[in-house]
């Protein structure tokens, strides 16, 4: 069967294509190993699918593996608890971490390589450079969580150089990380391309996250709300046809607070690539918003088409 490397490839790539490797999941610690191991299998003419993840792998991340997996002939998982993208007061030490559990599903997702760098190994001793994503990582999380895209771009910015992928999984549920990433591919010229992948959800709404694990019970009841909210949201746009971004904004802070413990950091209507702000709904807009249920902080978001040209988009600025 020929292929070209970056061209698009059917599902089942596995079952057709060039291995490099031996079957099994293999796990490395070393950057020149990895690289090494991902070469090979560019080399062999296969393509290379990279899934990054900070570990405590759930079904979110699942999808992210399962799809790479359907599209490339390699695929990489990394595990790393990136401190550079955490700050201070936040909860990088407490991060949940269970790799042995990890390994196993990694096995089960038939992974090719799992690469599980230490500290060390991706800020030796004499690291300084960073990246800098400028005004796009400064809204949104940004603005509560200074300098974590700049953590987040050095970091993956990193791991491409290492694995050298055609393609890169990410999870719509992170809906900036992924215009912050975009943007940094397309500045820097890196030659990976991003796949985004819904947002994966318990039974009951709420997004999986491996943050999830710090909700008590009752917290964990209230946190669908956010789900709901968002739902809620897409409808007054949809079907009340509401233009004016404040007052929604307004209602659903109200719906997220009443009789719950949610703490809004923010609500935000925002177009998908740039993430400014929209006052007036029109085109693609994405409804996200960051809140906090106890020590835990939450963020969903849902990507929406509002319907209307400009007459629609001119008589709401009127308030006709
Ligand atoms: P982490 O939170 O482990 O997430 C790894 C990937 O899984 C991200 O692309 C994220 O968007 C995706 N993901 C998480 N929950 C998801 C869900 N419910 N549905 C779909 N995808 C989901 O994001 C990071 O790690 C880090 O910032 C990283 C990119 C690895 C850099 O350190």
């Amino acid at each position: 069967m020929s292929k070209s490397a970056s061209g698009a490839r059917p599902h089942g790539a596995r079952g057709g294509g060039k291995r490099a490797a031996p079957a099994g999941t293999k796990r490395l610690q070393s950057a020149e190993s990895m690289r090494r191991l991902a070469r090979a299998a560019r080399e062999a003419g296969g393509t290379v699918g990279f899934v990054p993840t900070m570990g405590a792998l759930h079904e979110g991340h699942f999808a992210l593996i399962r799809r790479a997996r359907s599209q490339n002939d390699f695929v990489v998982v990394s595990i790393f608890v990136n401190p550079l993208q955490f700050g201070p007061g936040e909860d990088f030490e407490h991060y949940p971490r269970d790799l042995a559990r990890d390994l196993d599903r990694a096995r089960e997702l038939e992974v090719d390589a799992v690469f599980i760098p230490e500290n060390q190994e991706m800020y030796p001793p004499g690291f300084t450079t960073r990246i800098g994503v400028g005004e796009i990582g400064l809204r949104l999380c940004g603005a509560s969580r200074p300098g974590h895209f700049d953590g987040v771009c050095t970091v993956v910015m990193k791991l491409l150089g290492i694995v050298q992928p055609q393609r890169i999984y990410l999870g719509q549920k992170d809906a900036q990380q992924i215009v912050v990433l975009q943007r940094m591919i397309d500045d820097l010229s890196v030659d990976a391309k991003i796949v985004a992948c819904p947002t994966v959800r318990e039974a009951d709404g709420l997004a999986m996250s491996s943050r999830n694990a710090y909700l008590t019970p009752e917290e964990r009841a209230q946190a669908p709300q956010l789900y709901r909210v968002l739902r809620a949201a897409q409808r007054a746009i949809l079907i009340e046809r509401l233009r004016d971004a404040k007052a929604l904004i307004e209602r659903m802070r109200a719906q997220l607070t009443e009789g719950t413990r949610f703490e809004v950091e923010y609500i935000a209507l925002v177009d998908p690539e740039t993430l400014e702000e929209r006052p007036v709904l029109s085109g693609r807009t994405l409804i996200a918003v960051a809140a906090r249920l106890g020590r835990t902080r939450l963020i969903d978001n849902l990507l929406i088409n509002v319907p209307g040209g400009r007459m629609a988009e001119r008589m709401a600025l009127k308030g006709e």
